[in-house]
């Protein structure tokens, strides 16, 4: 992973300037509607991570947005802001009013949104860019200027117009791909070819219907452009946009270029994902849930030894730390080490077991939690290797709506099987009442405590069971278990508890 420094003749060491329009074409997502305050902060967030140009809406589409922009260029921000403006003076006039210095003019180039959306010939928009732009820059704006849909504009079309936006003032011209449809190559060829015809600084925006919004960002670079549009999370229209944060860490881990402060990555992406209401993919590059969560006993090995094995960049790098997950996959030592950070010792002898009692207890893909696993463990040190006097065979438990919950359990005791079926107020009840008809009610049932212990409802139970002995000195014994099923797991305790009392007399 090398900075290349320079691509067919052109030189990567200058900066890019990262143009964030997460609050306007971000915004325009379906069922995405930020308040005033949602994007003010996110704009502060925004700029205090380094972004250079903040897209914070589109000042002539509503008072919400105007609010957003008095209130930016009141804070100061470091970033310039800009709104989005279709090439009318009402337009402009908004952006005026909001006291704004940076304008983003667009109106769109091809034929086909020529005829069927804008209903305008060539000659008419080529006035309308001339007339904007111009009015825009009396009045003092700085001029980002966009043909809509330039990668299904022909060529020299789109150079006509961009070389009437530059002569008419605008400073950048943005090439965006608009329904991203644009293959890095094209991209490249594109943005190197008005780079040379036009002579001021490009910009890309990219869409991503093809997947391709961020290596085409990138192709845009290697062929010169000197700002990319990005969205945080890669919100936007349909597919979205070029996520901020790919192509942040891409420009610094593999062309060496410095944008943001990559550290404050996942802390952006994880506000932006609540205040839109858009969840992050768990399978998302870099601020997605398992961007750094290692299972397979075979990945956390290596991990353990050098994060390198299987991470291409350390996670503390966008704000993030390392995920060791516990499931069906675990191997014995991403356990240990886990229990061991949390200050518990597990004896080497018994990780088989614990990896057993794991693999059970993440059927269906249940990720075992660090509390669920410190529970599972201590109860697995508590137990011991108790032998079991007696032992349940069998046990099935009817339950539901208006049905008298049954059990039937067989029992063997000192080798000797028997089977009981009972009812009870509710399926802990009928199986504990079947268990003791099974031993001819010398255990008494005490007392049970049950503890949740996360809280959701995948959550694994504790059960403590208190048993007394009834036959002989009234002794209590205790049992706990961990599990999944408060049933199974309440079976499993009292068993427990009766094993100790057997224990206890023999
Ligand atoms: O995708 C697009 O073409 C746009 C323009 C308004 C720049 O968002
Ligand atoms: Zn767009």
């Amino acid at each position: 992973m090398s900075g290349l420094g320079v691509v067919k003749g052109r030189d990567l060491s200058k900066k890019v300037r990262i143009y964030d329009t997460t609050l306007r074409d971000g915004e325009q997502s379906p069922g995405i509607s930020l308040t005033v305050d949602d994007k003010v902060t996110i704009a502060r967030m925004l700029d205090a991570l380094g972004v250079d140009c903040i897209e914070a809406g589109f000042a002539a589409s509503n008072e919400a947005d105007r609010k957003v922009f008095v209130q930016l260029m009141s804070d100061g921000l470091n970033a310039d802001v800009y709104t989005l403006s279709r090439c009318v003076k009402g337009d402009i006039d908004a952006a005026i009013e909001c006291g704004l210095r940076h304008i983003h003019l667009f109106i769109a180039t091809s034929d086909i949104h020529l005829k069927y959306k804008l209903r305008m010939s060539r000659s008419e928009v080529l006035d309308r860019i001339k007339d904007s732009i111009s009015y825009a820059r009396s009045k003092g704006l700085e001029v980002m200027f966009s043909c809509e849909d330039a990668t299904r504009t022909d060529y020299d079309f789109l150079k006509e117009a961009y070389s009437v936006a530059v002569q008419s003032g605008a400073s950048v011209i943005d090439i965006p791909d608009t329904v991203g449809v644009t293959m890095p190559a094209e991209m490249y060829e594109l943005v190197y070819a008005l780079s040379r015809d036009i002579g001021v600084p490009v910009a890309a925006h990219c869409h991503n219907d093809l997947g391709l919004a961020v290596a085409n960002t990138l192709a845009a670079v290697e062929a010169g452009a000197e700002v990319v549009h990005t969205c945080v999370n890669g919100i936007g229209e349909r597919s979205g946009n070029a996520s901020t944060e790919e192509v942040t860490l891409i420009l610094k881990l593999i062309y060496g270029m410095d944008t943001i402060d990559l550290s404050g990555i996942d802390r952006i992406s994880k506000i932006v994902s609540r205040y839109t209401g858009y969840p992050v993919a768990y399978n998302k590059p870099l601020v997605g849930r398992n961007a750094f969560s290692h299972e397979s006993g075979i990945h956390v090995h290596g991990i353990l030894n050098n994060a390198a094995t299987y991470e291409p960049y350390s996670p503390e790098m966008i704000g993030r730390s390392r995920q060791i997950s516990v499931g069906k996959h675990s191997g014995a030592h991403s356990l240990k080490d886990k229990l061991s950070v949390m200050g518990i010792s597990f004896p080497d002898s018994s990780l088989g077991d614990l990896l057993e009692e794991i693999k059970n207890l993440s059927v269906g893909g249940k990720e075992i939690s660090d509390i669920e696993l410190a529970a599972i463990a201590e109860n697995l040190l508590w137990r011991g290797r108790s032998e079991e006097y007696v032992r349940l065979d069998e046990f099935v438990v009817l339950t539901g709506k208006n049905v008298t919950p049954t059990a039937t359990v067989t029992v063997t005791v000192d080798g000797v099987s028997k089977t009981c079926a009972m009812t009870g107020h509710g399926p802990v009840d009928a199986a504990v009442n079947a268990i003791r008809a099974a031993m001819d009610n010398r255990i008494s049932f005490e007392e049970l405590r049950l503890e949740s212990i996360t809280g959701g409802s995948d959550s694994l139970c504790e059960v403590t069971v208190l048993v007394k002995d009834t036959v002989s000195d009234g002794h209590i014994s205790a049992g706990k278990a961990v599990g999944i099923d408060i049933v199974d797991t309440t079976v499993d305790a009292f068993m427990q508890a009766i094993n100790r009392d057997y224990a206890r007399s023999r």
